[in-house]
């Protein structure tokens, strides 16, 4: 059977990732095992150098004349709100024109047209399609089949169902980045011996059984030995085997824990879920008894003075909004984290990183 027949997700990790990079660069942009610690560390200093230059008027001209010739569609049939917004102003930053389809109703789906003849028509008139989809796995298929077509563009996965959010795990850890090294130019110089994670411990909590954005960044973890992995939820939300044996694998150490307040004391960093009830097969999981995986101010006094408070958001309760303007709230930085990492990305992708790289050092001292 074609590769582009088959279902990727039965292939072996490293050749799914084979398949979606091109000469050791990131071409279609679908899985978190796509990063190696090289690669992240590459990202995180784009994303820093291109926040720094968009500060400036002139900087901020240089950097909208990267993709200018170039065009990017937004495909999210599955509801957005800061990862549509970031690309969006993603794009805008690198000068890439964008157009979008939010709803499917609008296309010729409703003429019979099917999503994988949709994408390959959005594949001849842009080129990169950036997607939310639904379900797991579409989007990597779809990146298979477009390697098979004579004009083949990338595609970025803006989540898939429950399997993953890559950008998302992204702008995670460069949020995490800056919170263990506050100091821009060691962020900037970024020693590949130095690792930030090393000795920290966080916690994910909540719905880590459905959460994209848990497994996304627990991939990512894994390039960091010596980071300690708590997982807190009740048991029926319980991060899944497969994420648990990856984490075996590469030796990082992990628990399964079942009391927020009980473990809080010792986080470096903890990355609060919602329920996600929109996959309820019968409102299940409105039964569920979710006192104890909450950040609520009783606990305040437990927690780290440095501690990371962050949450992909939407939120629900899980998080109380008396942290909001606490000083180790950072999940308002990490939207706009994630614009400055989407942009990086997207400059990878059409290689063009290597000139914010030059633009940075010809114009900034560190
Ligand atoms: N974090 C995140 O993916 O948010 P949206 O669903 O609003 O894009």
């Amino acid at each position: 059977m074609d590769v582009a027949e088959e279902d990727p997700t039965n292939l072996p990790t490293k050749r799914r990732v084979r398949l979606l990079n091109r000469d050791d660069r990131l071409f279609h942009v679908i899985l978190a095992q796509q990063f190696d610690r090289e690669l992240i560390d590459h990202l995180c200093r784009i994303a820093e150098m291109t926040r720094i230059i968009a500060d400036a008027r002139a900087g901020a001209r240089f950097l909208n004349t990267l993709l200018s010739h170039k065009r990017a569609m937004l495909y999210f049939i599955q509801p957005s709100t800061r990862t549509f917004l970031s690309f969006s102003a993603a794009c805008q930053v690198l000068g890439m024109p964008h157009n979008d389809v939010r709803d499917s109703s609008t296309s010729s789906e409703v003429k019979g047209e099917t999503e994988e003849d949709t994408v390959r028509v959005l594949s001849q008139y842009f080129d990169v399609i950036i997607m939310r989809h639904p379900s797991e796995g579409f989007a990597e298929t779809m990146a298979n089949k477009l390697n098979t077509m004579r004009r083949c563009i990338p595609l970025i996965n803006g989540g898939s169902g429950k399997d993953q959010h890559p950008t998302q795990a992204m702008l995670d850890i460069y949020t995490l980045y800056r919170c263990f090294s506050p100091s821009l130019a060691e962020r900037i110089r970024l020693d590949p011996e130095r690792n930030l994670f090393d000795g920290k411990t966080i916690a994910f909590v909540g719905d880590l059984k459905r959460g994209r954005t848990v497994r996304s960044l627990a991939y990512l973890l894994t390039r960091y030995p010596g980071v300690r992995l708590l997982f807190v939820a009740p048991e029926e939300l319980q991060i899944s085997e497969d994420i648990l044996a990856h984490l075996s694998r590469y030796d990082i150490e992990h628990e399964l824990k079942f009391d927020l307040p009980e473990v809080i004391g010792e986080c470096d960093a903890v990355y609060m879920t919602r329920v996600q009830d929109e996959h309820d097969k019968a409102g299940e999981s409105g039964s569920i008894d979710l006192s104890r995986f909450s950040l609520t101010r009783d606990i305040e006094s437990r927690l780290k003075p440095d501690l990371a408070i962050m949450h992909p958001l939407p939120r629900r309760t899980e998080l109380d909004t008396y942290y909001d303007s606490d000083p180790r709230a950072k999940y308002w930085d990490q939207m706009r984290n994630g614009m400055w990492m989407r942009a990086a990305l997207i400059a990878h992708v059409f290689n063009v990183d290597g000139a914010i790289l030059d633009h940075y050092f010809s114009h900034y001292n560190y």
